[in-house]
């Protein structure tokens, strides 16, 4: 998988993905790449720790859905709280890596894409990590929408994405301005790729998704995360 150049970005953010599968949790673990030195590496999991108490307070209930699951950061954070756990993202790569690291029968994988996806059953909690900010700008309403076909009357949602910090990615990534929105992304092997990133202030986004019928509300960490839970307002 290499970027091509008359690839889309929403096309070359879905192999970077597949691509770097492998190496993903170097980030989670701030290893490699993302090492920025004891004590940012710190912060960062403090930072992690507070996005973990705040879903275990949510906790997640009966059929959860995970969107864009990637290697299970959070899918073997859902489990426990799960009567059954459904989790689903564009890489076959990841959900091999996904379902190596939960080593249960009882988790249904889906190899979809997001922006063709539509559910055939509905869900009591819907959770994605770091993916609402690589939905595109002009998908946001349409992303929102779906989430909300996935859910079962009195369902919730839960996320968590990052905040415009530049230690939060690699050392040789740049991060673009906050209103930009798409960036150049490279594997450790300088493979390069585009992609989308957009970032939210929580007020910000809190009104936006009032305005399409939720209430949320959003908090964030000290440096790195934006999270939160919410529910449909009618
Ligand atoms: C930033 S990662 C987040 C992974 C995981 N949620 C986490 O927090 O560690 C984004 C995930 O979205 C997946 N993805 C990218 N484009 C996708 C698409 N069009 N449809 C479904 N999944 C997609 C990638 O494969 C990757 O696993």
């Amino acid at each position: 998988m290499t970027a091509t150049e008359d690839s889309t970005p929403l096309d070359q953010q879905l192999d970077y993905y597949r691509a770097r599968a492998v190496e993903y949790d170097q980030w989670w673990l701030r290893q490699g790449r993302y090492d920025r030195g004891a004590s940012l590496n710190s912060q960062w999991f403090a930072d992690a720790a507070v996005v973990s108490s705040a879903l275990a307070e949510f906790r997640p209930a009966g059929r959860v859905l995970e969107l864009a699951c990637g290697t299970g950061i959070w899918s073997e954070k859902l489990f426990p709280f799960a009567s059954h756990l459904t989790v689903l993202d564009g890489s076959p790569e990841m959900l091999a890596i996904n379902s190596a690291r939960l080593n249960s029968p009882l988790v249904q994988y889906i190899e979809a894409d997001l922006f063709q996806w539509q559910p055939i059953e509905p869900f009591d909690t819907v959770f994605f990590g770091f993916w609402l900010s690589h939905v595109p700008p002009e998908r946001f309403a349409s992303f929102w929408q779906m989430v909300r076909s996935c859910l079962a009357p009195g369902g919730r949602v839960f996320f968590v994405d990052s905040r415009h910090e530049p230690t939060s990615t690699a050392v040789d990534h740049l991060l673009p301005a906050k209103e930009g929105t798409v960036l150049r992304r490279c594997l450790n092997d300088g493979r390069e790729f585009q992609i989308y990133k957009v970032f939210y202030e929580p007020t910000e986004l809190a009104g936006r998704l009032h305005e399409l019928g939720w209430h949320f509300d959003l908090r964030q960490t000290n440096h790195y995360f934006l999270y939160g839970s919410g529910n449909r307002t009618e």
